[in-house]
């Protein structure tokens, strides 16, 4: 009997508010997408300057209208559009800006004021998570502030789950700071400890990949949702409906330069090392050139992503250094500004990533069963890049040097005098993490849950 489609109520309404930044927007708009493939109206709201480059270099009108209720709304960031948001500035502004979302409690106390369901998706990763939330205890037990450079390896006793493997180096860049009464680490541990108050916190992972982490993390958030890795998710989900040949969206800031995937083409399987280091680092010029010294030494063909204004010279000097390097290294690597990754990292010729591994590229990385080698930035980094080398153990951890000999051998050990150990160790972690996205696996019943509560929550 066909049901009577009047007595059905109406699809939950979700309003999707990213922060402003190519990490965050890249997995909340497939959040997004998978919430309008369940038949969910969704609102994403973006700031009009990330809009208009959403627009400007993805098919994004004729991929969404498909979706019926699917509504982009914009709201200014309160800067011109031409205003260079890029380098060391922008991380300023990226400060303030969480500065001023952290003061103002933000989106959970309007949501409570409103009585409206509100859940959390932290985007980044759920170890991160945890050490902010575990902030307190760690200065309460005098384990903070790290007491100078030769503190650094001193192992932490304080997060629960973690008491093996972090250290001090280890923590989240901004508990580097020697005054923690007045440091930006106070607001990210306030914003993350309000995570306990929203209905549900979703985060991007596997059950199979964060299970310790998530227990502790349960402790304190009941309603947890591990529906990661968010881009396998979705592949898996639109290739269901739609088939091999499915529409694949994409969600870049910058113009893609696929002209690197045909000269990946032509270099044999596993040779190739992809250096990128997402949306929001910056290198000094010296870092820049030791680290291609570093690439080229080791005799291993390399792609290098440098976004434009990513490189800090003396001066003003910075981009110039790409032209030369890119001239002298011709025959061995291939210089752009900014790669399609996920194609990237899929491709055969791809053996090894170097990253600075940003929430995604790290989950990227191990979806494509690719090893790393992690030269962490800031923020989450530090921790992740720690996770990867001592508990999945599928890469190695170059925290805070950049010395052209490391480099070179860091390069070598993964490509070649390790390889089978690093093959064999990112092909079983990816294994097990795209079976999680599978019909059956755990983050796709743990998304059909959160589908389910969300139409619950909003009847
Ligand atoms: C930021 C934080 O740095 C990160 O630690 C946090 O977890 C999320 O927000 P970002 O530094 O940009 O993100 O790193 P990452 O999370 O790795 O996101 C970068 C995204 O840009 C990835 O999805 C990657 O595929 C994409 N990218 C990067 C490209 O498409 N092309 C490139 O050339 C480089």
């Amino acid at each position: 009997m066909e049901k009577d489609r009047s007595l059905q109520p109406p699809p939950p309404h979700v309003l999707v508010f990213p922060f402003p930044l190519q990490g965050h927007i890249n997995s909340m708009i497939k959040l997004a997408e998978l919430l309008a493939l369940a038949g969910f109206k969704l609102t994403f709201l973006n700031s009009h300057y990330n809009h208009e480059r959403l627009v400007k270099f993805n098919n994004i009108a004729a991929h969404f209208e498909r979706y019926q209720g699917f509504e982009f709304k914009t709201i200014t960031d309160g800067l011109p559009l031409d205003h260079p948001r890029s380098g060391n500035w922008f991380l300023d502004m990226y400060e303030e800006a969480l500065e001023m979302k952290m003061k103002s409690g933000f989106a959970i106390d309007v949501a409570k004021e409103l009585e409206i369901p509100i859940i959390y998706f932290r985007t980044s990763s759920p170890c991160s998570f945890w050490v902010y939330y575990s902030i307190p205890d760690i200065i309460q037990a005098g384990e903070l502030p790290i007491k100078g450079s030769e503190d650094m390896n001193r192992l932490l006793t304080t997060v629960p789950g973690m008491e093996t493997y972090l250290r001090c180096r280890d923590l989240p860049s901004f508990c580097r700071e020697t005054d923690i009464e007045d440091s930006i680490i106070k607001l990210y541990v306030k914003q993350t400890q309000k995570s306990s108050q929203a209905d549900a916190l979703i985060l991007n992972t596997a059950e199979e990949l964060d299970g310790p982490i998530l227990s502790q993390i349960r402790t304190k958030c009941p309603r947890v949702y591990a529906i990661g890795p968010l881009h396998a998710q979705l592949n898996t989900r639109l290739k269901a409906k739609h088939g091999e040949s499915y529409d694949h969206f994409s969600n870049t800031l910058w113009e893609v330069d696929k002209s690197c995937i045909f000269w990946l083409d032509k270099q044999p399987n596993r040779s190739v090392i992809y250096v990128s280091f997402g949306s929001i680092t910056s290198t000094s010029r010296e870092q820049l050139v030791e680290l291609w010294y570093g690439l080229l030494n080791s005799k291993t063909k390399f792609l290098l992503v440098v976004r434009p204004n990513s490189v800090i010279g003396k001066d003003g000097e910075g981009e110039d250094v790409v032209v030369e390097l890119m001239e002298k290294s011709k025959d061995q690597g291939y210089i752009v500004n900014w790669a399609p990754q996920e194609a990237v990292l899929n491709h055969p010729a791809v053996g090894g990533f170097f990253t600075h591994n940003g929430w995604n590229s790290t989950l990227e990385s191990i979806v494509a069963g690719v090893p790393m080698i992690c030269w962490p930035y800031f923020a989450d980094q530090q921790v992740n890049s720690r996770v990867v080398s001592e508990v999945w153990k599928i890469g190695l951890d170059m925290k805070d040097i950049c010395d052209k000999k490391i480099v070179e051998k860091m390069v070598k050990d993964v490509m070649v005098d390790q390889k089978e150990e690093f093959v064999q160790s990112a092909a079983e972690m990816a294994k097990v993490t795209n079976q999680s996205v599978n019909v059956g696996g755990s983050s796709y019943s743990n998304l059909d849950h959160l589908i389910e509560d969300i139409r619950i929550m909003s009847l």
